[in-house]
């Protein structure tokens, strides 16, 4: 008998898979859509204190696909966005907050806030969230576009020091579980993560989007999505990210072992949700992959998610999870077990590369798999 469901710092959720902070958690008609059509948790939209203050533009989204067909959604594989946090009053929040509780009060409501650098700002929209019946908080420390100009999101996110200060504002004040969610646009993801964990945090949640700039158009020469003619790096996110948001989910899971880690970065698949799991992650985030599948998204990836746990003869979510974690190693290692496995290795020396074979020899080189 397959379980999907997990308990996260004493979140139950009835399957690891979460509405990630954006577009598809921006009110609480959406939000109860989610939870109808199956979504284990949900991460609202990123709202402040103020949102007077906000103003996005249109377009404000940007997408690169392998196909030439607009509709075949499952072949855009990047998708760029200039969008900022939530326009909508707080106050407005504050009654979806209830509402969707209301409805739904087994469900895990996760509120992503972001305030700028005052503590009174911070506590103060701590209290009244919880004070709504939020489950838990997610701080934003990590939008790269837009609010920076404000010193908010990513400028906190990429300094620890500052990490560990307002996490530490923020937990002076929760009552409920704290996920400080990450920059991927850093050296180091884990230096971030450890500020969040040593001011107390339960956990982290990792990526929020990659810095890009996503395209220049060839026929009019301007840098794209282009407003008015111009346009400002944005967040990059979907299918291509996934590679960089394990690689760092990884490194966070195996320098803090035993916290929270939510997955985020190009979930469309129960097989990519898998991944993150096996790296540690006890729940998975998506958002783009709502925004081009639609909620119903999910019934699909439950089923796979279970496949795959059958295959394997996992009962529980818990089973797999990190279990992947330790086939990670040093390069040093990898040579010295090729060198004691005495396998026979394809293009020993650099000098073996020939020019009429090249691509055969990149070919034979390579583990490819196909995969989403
Ligand atoms: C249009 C759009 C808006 C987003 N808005 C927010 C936001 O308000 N707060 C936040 O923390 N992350 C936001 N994100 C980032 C996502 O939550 C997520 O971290 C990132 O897109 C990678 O996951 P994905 O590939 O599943 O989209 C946004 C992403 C997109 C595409």
């Amino acid at each position: 008998m397959i379980d999907l469901s997990v308990e996260v710092d004493g979140l139950k959720f009835d399957n690891p898979f979460v509405i990630g902070s954006g577009p598809p958690g921006s009110n609480a008609q959406c939000m109860i859509r989610a939870f109808e059509d199956g979504w284990g948790g949900v991460v609202c939209k990123t709202l402040s204190l103020d949102s007077s203050k906000v103003i996005n533009v249109a377009p404000r989204y940007a997408r690169v696909s392998s196909s030439a067909d607009p509709k075949d959604k499952k072949a855009i594989y990047g998708f760029e966005n200039i969008e900022l946090i939530s326009d909508r009053p707080f106050k407005d929040w504050i009654d979806d907050f209830k509402r969707v509780k209301d409805k739904f009060p087994g469900k895990p409501l996760i509120c992503s806030i972001m305030e700028e650098h005052r503590k009174d700002a911070w506590q103060e929209i701590v209290e009244r969230c919880q004070d709504a019946g939020v489950d838990s908080f997610e701080l934003n420390l990590s939008c790269p576009h837009g609010l920076p100009e404000r010193k908010m999101g990513m400028a906190m996110g990429e300094n620890p020091d500052i990490v560990e200060e307002v996490c530490g504002w923020v937990m002076e004040k929760a009552k409920v579980p704290v996920w400080a969610k990450m920059t991927p646009n850093v050296g180091h993801i884990t230096d971030p993560a450890g500020a969040a964990f040593r001011a107390g945090c339960q956990g982290v949640s990792a990526i929020n989007t990659i810095l890009s700039v996503m395209a220049v158009d060839l026929d009019t020469l301007r840098p794209q999505p282009d407003v008015e003619g111009h346009t400002v790096p944005g967040g990059y996110s979907c299918k291509a990210v996934r590679p960089i948001a394990l690689r760092m989910c990884m490194e966070i899971t195996r320098a803090f072992p035993g916290k929270t880690l939510s997955g985020i970065g190009g979930v469309e698949t129960g097989e990519d949700a898998a991944q993150f799991i096996l790296l540690g992650a006890s729940t998975v985030q998506v958002c783009t992959g709502v925004m081009l599948h639609g909620y119903k998204m999910v019934k699909d990836m439950k089923t796979q998610l279970a496949t795959f746990m059958e295959k394997h003869k996992f009962e529980k979510v818990s089973q797999f999870m990190g279990h992947s974690l330790q086939y990670f190693t040093t390069h040093a290692d990898l040579v010295a077990r090729q060198h004691a496995a005495k396998v026979k290795k394809t293009l020993e020396k650099d000098a073996d590369w020939k020019g009429d074979q090249f691509v055969d020899q990149a070919d034979a080189l390579t583990r490819a798999k196909v995969q989403g």
